[in-house]
C-alpha cells in the first residue's frame, strides 16, 4: 500500500524535534500533530498530545539532546501515553539517544546507562527505535538483545558526504578521529570517492583529556575532512584538523552527524582550521555551521517499516 493511503499513522514531534518531526512528516506526505508541551515551574514537563491516537501506528519523534535528562523524561511520557491511550504501534524516533557513549562499564561501579534507557522504553511499550548513527552499533546490538525493542540505525554521513563532494571536496581524504568511527569515513568515501583512514585516540578515563596521535600519511596538495558522529567539546575534531593540515592538507572541512557543539566548540573547531563546518539537524542546535536534514533518511526508514 502506498503510504499516502494510510490512514492509520500519526506522526507526532515531541518537544525536542519540533522541526525536524514536521519536515519528517512533510516528506512523507502527511501532517504532523505536535504535542502541548510547557514546563512547569520547577522544572517539569508537561505534555498533551493534541490528536487521538487509538488504534494508530504512533511515530514519535524527539532528539535528546540539549538537555538530555528532560529530553529523555518526555520520550518516555509520549511513549507510555501514546501506549495507553490505544495505539497500535509506537515508533520513536531518536535521532540522536543521550547515553549511547556509555555503553560499558568503562571503570567498576559505573551505570550502564544505555542499558537503562532502552529497559526503560521498552517497558513505555516501544515496538521500534529509530536511531541516527548510533555511537556503537556493537553495544546496541549487544544491549538491545536483553530488550523488547527493535533498534534500527540509519546514517546521516552519506548525505554529508554528498554535500561536500558537491562543494569542493570531491575526492578529498576522509579521516575518522579514532578506529572506532571507522565504518563512518568507510561510508563517506564511498561516496566522496578519495582515500580513508584514522587517528589513535587515547581518551584518560578519569580526567576526559584526549591524547591523538598521527599516522604518517602524506596529504599535500590533498583536500581532507574529518568525519565524526559527535562533536560536543569539538576536541576531538580540533585535534584532528590540525593532524591534518600538519601532514600538509590544504583545506580541511569537519562534518558529524550529532552537533552537540558545547560552549565553545564551533570556534575551536574553526580555529583549528576547518573549514566548512558540516553537520546534520539530528540536534536542532543554534549554529553557523551548515545544516545537512536526515529528514529523508528517517521518512525512507519509516516507510520500510510501515
Ligand atoms: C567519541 O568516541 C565520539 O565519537 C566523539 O569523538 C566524541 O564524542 C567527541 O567529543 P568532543 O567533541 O568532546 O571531543
Amino acid at each position: 500500500m502506498n503510504y499516502l493511503e494510510r490512514t492509520d499513522m500519526i506522526i507526532i514531534p515531541g518537544p525536542g524535534s519540533v522541526k525536524l518531526g514536521v519536515n519528517v512528516a512533510t516528506e512523507m506526505g502527511l501532517a504532523a500533530h505536535p504535542v502541548k508541551h510547557r514546563i512547569f515551574p520547577d522544572g517539569g514537563s508537561y505534555i498533551r498530545f493534541t490528536s487521538s491516537v487509538e488504534g494508530e501506528t504512533v511515530v514519535i519523534i524527539q532528539t535528546t539532546a540539549p538537555n538530555p535528562n528532560r529530553r529523555v523524561m518526555e520520550l518516555l511520557f509520549m511513549a507510555r501515553t501514546a501506549h495507553e491511550l490505544g495505539a497500535e504501534r509506537t515508533i520513536c524516533v531518536t535521532p540522536y539517544l543521550a547515553y549511547t557513549r556509555q555503553d560499558k562499564r568503562f571503570m567498576g561501579g559505573e551505570v550502564l546507562s544505555l542499558d537503562i534507557v532502552l529497559n526503560f522504553l521498552n517497558h513505555s511499550k516501544v515496538d521500534d527505535l529509530i536511531l541516527v548513527d548510533a555511537h556503537s552499533e556493537e553495544s546496541l546490538r549487544i544491549i538491545q538483545r536483553k530488550h523488547n525493542v527493535n533498534v534500527h540505525n540509519v546514517s546521516a554521513i552519506p548525505y554529508l558526504a554528498m554535500y561536500l563532494r558537491e562543494n569542493g571536496f570531491k575526492g578529498a581524504y576522509s579521516l575518522s578521529p579514532d578506529k572506532g568511527a571507522i565504518h563512518l569515513v568507510e561510508s563517506a568515501a564511498r561516496v566522496i570517492g578519495g582515500e580513508y583512514g584514522y587517528f589513535e585516540k587515547i581518551r584518560d578515563r578519569n580526567t576526559g583529556e584526549i591524547e591523538m596521535k598521527t599516522k604518517d600519511i602524506d596529504l599535500s596538495r590533498q583536500n581532507a575532512i574529518v568525519f565524526d558522529d559527535i562533536i560536543s567539546s569539538g576536541n576531538t575534531t580540533a585535534r584532528a584538523v590540525q593532524g591534518l593540515k600538519k601532514q600538509g592538507a590544504e583545506k580541511v572541512a569537519a562534518a558529524c552527524t550529532h552537533a552537540l557543539f558545547m560552549e565553545n566548540a564551533e570556534n575551536i573547531i574553526l580555529k583549528a582550521g576547518a573549514n566548512p563546518i558540516v553537520v546534520s539537524d539530528t540536534v536542532d542546535a543554534d549554529v553557523g555551521a551548515i545544516k545537512v536534514s536526515v529528514a529523508k533518511v528517517i521518512a525512507e526508514k519509516l516507510l520500510e517499516l510501515l
